[in-house]
């Protein structure tokens, strides 16, 4: 398989995501969202990481999401009491939904279009708490890196909060006919690519920019924070899904996968 450097594969993410936002504007869900997100305790947090959140305590806090795609979570944070979010994302397309929530939301948060590897200095040492949350983490190519990026926004002290998909989950195929049969290793190098838009149910037959989907294992998260400066203060698995509903299938089973995980980690 060819794989592109570093560079073009975010690149070549960047125009696959731009072009996933209108697939997302079809949906009911967003219809949905254009008016829940008027009411001021609007929150699409679920219980994990709301809960979550209340623990590392955000109330009065300046927050910044980054991967924040639409922005219906960084406008959640308002409602637990955030005092300024920012979300960013490299698509340009998904961050005019994110402003035309902003507009339709009792809060004002900032959306600012970047390559997370690249970070206006003006979002350097400014929070107090970033977050990151499901399906980012896979779309970048140096898992290292991209944690010395998120360590510089924060504030000595400053918390990193992620809730992310679990590893273990790329080593089966939700699709295969033994949809348990482990189908790549977990210590996998190269990226799955996929050439169809990226949307979160079923299949959408277009030929779109590739998109590079990385596999991080749990190590190698672990020993990207820990070179970044950052220290673990927190970390747990779960039995519950928060990924496609293609993988609701491996929930309630005898022999339990993990399915997600949250980490805190602060800044040195
Ligand atoms: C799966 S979405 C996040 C969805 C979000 N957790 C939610 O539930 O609403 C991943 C986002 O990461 C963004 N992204 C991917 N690579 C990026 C990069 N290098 N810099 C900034 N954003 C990036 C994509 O544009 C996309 O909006």
């Amino acid at each position: 398989m060819e794989v592109p450097n570093n560079k073009n594969a975010i690149e070549s993410n960047r125009q696959a995501w731009n072009d996933s936002a209108r697939h997302h504007e079809d949906s009911p869900d967003w219809q949905a969202l254009l008016n829940e997100v008027a009411q001021a305790d609007f929150s699409c947090l679920d219980e994990t990481l709301h809960g979550l959140l209340e623990q590392v305590g955000v109330e009065g806090k300046e927050l910044i999401q980054l991967g924040c795609n639409n922005g219906r979570e960084s406008l959640s944070l308002f409602a637990l009491g955030a005092r300024s979010v920012v979300g960013v994302d490299q698509s340009q397309a998904f961050l005019e939904q994110a402003r035309e929530l902003n507009r339709r939301s009792a809060y004002n948060a900032e959306f600012i279009e970047a390559d997370i590897h690249h970070l206006p200095a003006s979002l350097h040492h400014r929070f107090d708490v970033a977050l990151i949350t499901i399906g980012v983490l896979n779309w970048m190519p140096d898992i290292g890196e991209f944690f010395r990026h998120v360590a510089s926004t924060l504030k000595p002290g400053g918390k990193l909060v992620i809730y992310e998909t679990h590893p273990f989950l790329e080593m089966v195929d939700p699709d295969a006919a033994d949809p348990y049969r482990l189908a790549t290793s977990y210590f996998r190098a190269e990226p799955f690519v996929q050439e169809e838009p990226i949307v979160y149910v079923g299949k959408v037959e277009q030929q779109v920019a590739k998109s590079y989907w990385f596999v991080h294992n749990l190590g190698a998260i672990f020993s990207g924070a820990i070179s970044a400066g950052l220290n673990i203060a927190h970390f747990r698995e779960y039995a519950h899904s928060n990924r496609e509903e293609l993988y609701d299938q491996y929930l309630n089973q005898e022999a339990q996968m993990p399915m997600c995980f949250t980490l805190v980690a602060s800044k040195g």
